[in-house]
């Protein structure tokens, strides 16, 4: 549990400017960051923070101007794109939208095969290994032979987990995994990603601008602004008493205006809270 699984050092990324004479945006300044097997490490911060493209980079889809991304022991931000297909079995990632990331014209059977037989998995053990992951993401086993369009956001986003998970990943990249969801279904996903850690330990980079969300689910929270890692530490403390100015105002702009919005919110901090 100590050996960083993932260990971020000093993370440079510059994206190129527009034009001729453009200066390089630089998106992240500096970021270190680890991520132990089997824990939930929140990734918060306002949009435009830089939180995608930390996500990114561990997949190798951000350029990297400086610095190291080690897993397990060794830096992958350096690999060929060939030997970095060899990883895709073992860093996935869900992201933000159930509506694009999965193709409509393709089963759900179709979907959870593809990285399966990527991998050149036998179509038994395939057909066996899809019925394991419907039934871990709680989706009965008939979804198999339906399309994306026929399951709603919360649904969909149970089949781009199970995918993720096909290979059994030692790391998931979660990319705003709820934020299009309501607020309901957030937390039975949530609730999800979490009962999936403890029985498979995996770990998981767990990106939100959402602070109840960062709560609920991570072991560890790192702060994002500006490109920069202004705070970490355990949830509890980085959530209770935030010593980064930045924090402390990303904190006090949680509150949301709308009265039945809030309601749910604090009623689903309570059952959060009634859960630890
Ligand atoms: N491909 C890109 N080219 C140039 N700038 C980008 C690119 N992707 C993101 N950026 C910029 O980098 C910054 C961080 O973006 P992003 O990582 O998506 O932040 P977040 O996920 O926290 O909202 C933003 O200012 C964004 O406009
Ligand atoms: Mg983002």
């Amino acid at each position: 549990m100590n050996t960083p699984l993932l260990d971020i050092r000093n993370l440079v990324v510059d994206y190129p400017g527009k034009g001729l004479r453009a200066q390089p945006f630089r998106a992240l300044d500096s970021v270190s960051i680890d991520v132990r097997p089997g824990e939930c490490v929140g990734l918060v911060g306002e949009s435009g923070s830089g939180k995608t493209t930390l996500g990114r980079a561990v997949l190798g889809l951000a350029p990297v101007t400086r610095g190291a991304i080690d897993f397990k022991g060794q830096n992958i931000s350096v690999l060929s794109t060939r030997e970095r297909r060899r990883l895709s079995s073992d860093i996935q990632v869900v992201f933000q939208d159930p509506y694009t990331s999965l193709n409509p014209s393709m089963t759900i059977g179709e979907i959870l095969a593809e990285p399966l037989i990527a991998q050149h998995t036998a179509q038994s053990a395939a057909r066996k290994r899809i019925a394991e992951l419907l039934d871990q993401v709680k989706l009965p086993s008939d979804a198999v032979k339906r399309l994306p369009r026929d399951f709603s956001g919360g649904q969909r986003q149970r089949i781009a987990i199970a995918r993720a998970l096909a290979l059994r990943p030692q790391l998931v990249i979660c990319d705003e995994p709820v934020s299009a969801l309501d607020l309901s279904t957030q937390a039975r996903v949530l609730d999800l990603f979490t009962e999936i850690q403890r029985d498979t330990g995996v770990a998981y980079l767990f990106i939100t601008h959402d602070l109840d969300v960062v709560r609920y689910v991570s072991h560890r929270v790192a702060v994002m602004y500006h490109g920069k890692i202004v705070e970490r530490g355990d949830t509890a403390q980085v959530t209770t008493a935030p010593t980064h100015p930045y924090t402390q105002r990303l904190w006090m702009a949680a509150p949301i205006a709308e009265p039945v919005a809030q309601r749910e919110r604090r009623e689903r901090r309570l059952a959060m809270a009634a859960d630890l």
